[in-house]
């Protein structure tokens, strides 16, 4: 049997921030949602995460990922502390206790992996994560033997300068033996320099303490300030772009663009630099996105092209073209062929195959068939001031070039509405229609006499 405890209820002071260290973001995920998926190949019978500081936003954020039980530590004092709230919760659980510090978010599961199944064939009472770091400030120093055996840690701040020349760091993620440190928990004290309990005292009072390194020090990055969190968003958004690049997606200038995990993309995409892809967007096959766009839960078909625009929350089809300068807003749905040009906003609204809105246009709350040709300044006025209302316009019409259609409206099929229009009547099949003031012109103006 496999418990899976994630230490949550610190405050993160070093942060300086209102938002609790672990729901801080990362590449789109927060700090403790990775933490958890870490552990995700084991499925453990119990999930626990131990909250403290603001404990209800942790609970409310993580509520939706189900199966998790909440165990609150209050006040925060220390690790240790934190793992002595579950001796109530977990009595009488026979088996091991993963623990995993909320704040250690780019471990691979296969890391996690290895570590159950070094620890179950070791019969160790703890096996704990570590790393050689090339600058282990902060850190606490791992000191073992060459065999693996651990004999003691001791926090950056507690040791000596001899013990600080050691660097063997603890990564903060330990399997235990239940049962085993179940008994020495209650016997921890404080006798420290920040009066705390420690759970990294435990590892010195187990009868067999056993250490795994990592290959790639990386993993277990721990996050207590800005700087660390910026250095491990790096981390993985280059993680994100190696992966990608494999997969045959190009980078102009990868340095200059971000990813987000759940994103994905088809084979031949070539993302120019400056773009910035986030949430579950999902881009075809062929697709050429940017220089300078943004995209957010974007389903994009195959052979599109977005320069320069923002895509948010929209569909669009194949072989489409994007901007420069294009806003698609939430509930678009752009059809296989279409054009949307610069400065144009379409919002909630159906857009059939090869349909072009290619200037300075906002179409919202609209459902255009195919082959509409929306011309330049051409507005769906879809608000009343206090409701939206549709527009429809059929298959294969044109708008000249200015035309404010003012919702409620239909506009049939093969309809020409002339420039400068303002279509506040249903129009039928075929029809032309203009609505617009007729021109004086006043021969001679320039001479009048004054
Ligand atoms: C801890 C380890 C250190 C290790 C480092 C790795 C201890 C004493 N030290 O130090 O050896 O090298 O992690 O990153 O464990 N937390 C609680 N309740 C508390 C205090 C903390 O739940 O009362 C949680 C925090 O939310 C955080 C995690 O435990 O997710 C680690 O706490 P933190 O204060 O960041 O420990 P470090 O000083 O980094
Ligand atoms: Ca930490």
């Amino acid at each position: 049997m496999l418990a899976v405890a994630v230490l949550a209820a610190g405050k993160g002071t070093r942060m300086k921030s209102a938002l609790p260290k672990v729901l801080q973001p990362l590449a789109g995920a927060t700090l403790v949602e990775r933490v958890l998926s870490s552990a995700r190949n084991l499925q453990p019978e119990r999930r626990l995460l131990i909250v403290g500081h603001q404990a209800e936003r942790v609970e409310d954020q993580l509520k939706p990922l189900g199966g998790l039980e909440f165990v609150l530590q209050q006040p925060q004092n220390g690790t240790g502390h934190a793992v002595q709230q579950l001796l109530p919760v977990l009595e009488g659980f026979e088996g091991e206790l993963l623990v995993l510090n909320g704040d250690v978010p780019l471990l691979r599961a296969d890391t996690i992996d290895a570590l159950v199944n070094g620890h179950r064939s070791s019969g160790a009472d703890v096996t704990l994560l570590t790393a050689r770091l090339e600058d282990p400030t902060g850190y606490g120093r791992v000191f073992a033997d060459e065999k693996g055996m651990v004999s003691a840690i001791v926090e950056h701040r507690d040791c000596s300068d001899e013990q600080r020349s050691n660097n063997l760091t603890n990564a903060g993620i330990y399997c235990f033996n239940w049962k085993a440190l179940a008994a020495v928990l209650p016997t921890l004290s404080t006798d420290n320099d920040q009066g705390e309990l420690y759970l990294t005292d435990t590892v010195a009072m187990l009868p067999k303490a056993m250490h795994l390194e990592v290959a790639d020090p990386d993993e277990v990055n721990g996050i207590n300030n800005r700087r660390q969190l910026a250095q491990c968003e790096e981390l993985l958004q280059q993680r994100l772009r190696h992966h990608w690049m494999d997969e045959g997606v190009t980078f102009i200038d990868p340095q200059s663009c971000t990813l987000s995990e759940a994103c994905s993309f088809g084979r031949d995409v070539v993302i120019e630099p400056q773009t910035h892809i986030r949430g579950r967007s999902e881009i075809g096959d062929n697709c050429r996105i940017g220089p300078g766009s943004l995209l957010e839960n974007a389903t994009l078909g195959e052979g599109v092209s977005v320069v320069h625009s923002v895509v948010r929350d929209a569909t669009v089809g194949n072989n489409v073209a994007i901007g420069p300068f294009a806003h698609l807003r939430p509930a678009a749905e752009v059809g296989d062929d279409c054009r949307i040009g610069n400065f144009v906003e379409v919002k909630k609204s159906q857009l059939g195959a090869g349909t072009k809105v290619n200037h300075l246009s906002y179409i919202g709350d609209a459902s255009l068939g195919k082959n509409v040709n929306v011309g330049a300044g051409t507005i769906t006025a879809n608000y009343d001031g206090v409701r939206k209302h549709r527009t429809v316009i059929g298959d294969n019409s044109k708008t000249g070039a200015n035309s404010v259609l003012v919702a409620p409206i239909s506009i049939g099929n093969q309809v020409t509405i002339g420039a400068g229009s303002t279509i506040t009547k249903d129009v039928g099949d075929g029809a032309l229609a203009i609505g617009r003031a007729k021109q004086m012109t006043k021969e001679g103006w320039a001479q009048r006499p004054v």
